[in-house]
């Protein structure tokens, strides 16, 4: 080989190697369904939207199952298994019982996939593609971002975890970041993602703390602004309306937009773990900053979906492509 070929071969590995490394991201891969199911995302797109157009909270839902299975031994698909004789699975665990949804839509657009592309797409990467619709349909298609691929189901689940490691709304900004980054996320992703409660609602039993007797003050929650105040005093009157809904975003309530951080501002945000990110200087700084620029916080809102969308997944030879969501094969 003379130089000049052998400076263009190289010159070509190089490109080859960038090329190949912008589709592989870690051990999951853009492409990696493109031969083996073609068609799998405009399947879960339209198992998505038939679910949203009948059922507008569903998009909300969707986006909060894939969150709980991340959060829960990582993104393996393990909230969607039912329990069984060798474990108590995670669909009854305290942040989950009586409150996650979606799990008719998920077996709805896996009975699709099965169909198409028999045994070849995972629950889990179902469940992180219906998310990402979910947020697009919802957004009126301005949020968006590329799914990398390839994550397997796990074969086990775990109710204690899902109790353990689900962030709660009770408790206090720094606890919360601390369940992040021990999973390798940061507090940027704490406020970037809390964002997904521009769309969706909450039980009373989830904030009611906050109406009449905050910290056994006699009075109600300071930081919650006077007029949301009275409505969700309306809505929750006592504790027979535990399971009234209140939307998290009571302007914009089924767009996926950043109006989550305007409420912030100014003191109406429903969950005391949301409005607690105006009482840090840190996390206050980054909603004031989403509050001014959707266009920052809907490129941030991706990044952060993609990577927690990583946590501890499961690739190659792990795992297994379940053939039934609820049941490990
Ligand atoms: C930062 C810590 C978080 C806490 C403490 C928290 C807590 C909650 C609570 C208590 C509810 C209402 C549940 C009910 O009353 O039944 C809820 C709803 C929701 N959460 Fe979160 N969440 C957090 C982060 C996230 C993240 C990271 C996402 C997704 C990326 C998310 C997405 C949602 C959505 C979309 C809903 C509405 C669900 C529906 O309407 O079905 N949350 N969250
Ligand atoms: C439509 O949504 C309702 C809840 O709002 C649900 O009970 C029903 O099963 C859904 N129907 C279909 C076909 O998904
Ligand atoms: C994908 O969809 C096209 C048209 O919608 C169809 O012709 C094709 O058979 C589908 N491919 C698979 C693998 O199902
Ligand atoms: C916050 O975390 C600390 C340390 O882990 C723990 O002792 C405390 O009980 C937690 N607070 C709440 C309200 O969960
Ligand atoms: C309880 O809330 C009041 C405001 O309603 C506040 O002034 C006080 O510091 C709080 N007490 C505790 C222990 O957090
Ligand atoms: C809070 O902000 C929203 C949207 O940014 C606005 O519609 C609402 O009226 C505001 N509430 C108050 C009390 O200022
Ligand atoms: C705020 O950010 C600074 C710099 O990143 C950090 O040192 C500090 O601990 C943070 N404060 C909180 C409360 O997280």
């Amino acid at each position: 080989m003379n130089p000049s070929n052998s400076n263009t071969y190289s010159l070509f590995s190089l490109f080859v190697l960038l090329v190949l490394s912008s589709l592989v991201s870690g051990q999951l891969d853009y492409k990696f369904y493109d031969n083996s199911c073609p068609n799998l995302t405009k399947i879960v797109r339209n198992g998505v939207w038939s679910a949203i157009s009948n059922d507008t909270r569903m998009a909300a839902s969707l986006l909060r199952l894939h969150f709980h299975d991340c959060f829960v031994n990582g993104c393996d698909g393990s909230v969607l298994l039912d329990d069984t004789s060798s474990f108590t699975g995670e669909k009854n665990a305290g942040p989950n019982r009586n409150s996650v949804r979606g799990f008719e839509v998920i077996d709805t657009i896996k009975a699709n996939v099965e169909k198409s592309c028999p045994s070849t797409v995972s629950c889990t990467d179902i469940l992180t593609l219906a998310a990402r619709e979910a947020v697009y349909l919802s957004a009126g298609y301005s949020y968006y971002w590329i799914v990398p691929l390839g994550r397997r189901d796990g074969t086990t689940a775990s109710q204690s975890a899902a109790n353990q490691q689900i962030p709660s709304p009770f408790e206090p900004l720094e606890n919360i970041t601390a369940k992040f980054t021990s999973k390798g996320l940061t507090m940027k992703d704490v406020v970037v993602l809390s964002g997904a409660h521009t769309i969706g609602f909450a039980q009373c039993s989830s904030f009611k703390q906050r109406l009449f007797n905050y910290n056994s003050s006699g009075q109600p929650d300071p930081t919650l602004e006077s007029s949301l105040l009275k409505n969700l005093q309306t809505t929750c009157p006592d504790d027979n309306s535990d399971t009234n809904l209140a939307p998290l975003d009571p302007v914009t309530t089924n767009k996926f937009d950043n109006v989550y951080y305007k409420n912030l501002v100014n003191n109406s945000g429903l969950l005391q773990s949301d409005q607690a990110l105006m009482g840090d200087s840190n996390s206050s700084a980054m909603v004031n900053y989403y509050s001014k620029y959707p266009y920052l916080f809907a490129q941030d809102f991706g990044t952060s979906m993609v990577k927690m969308g990583k946590i501890s997944v499961l690739t190659g030879n792990d795992g297994e492509i379940r053939k039934n969501c609820h049941v490990v094969n």
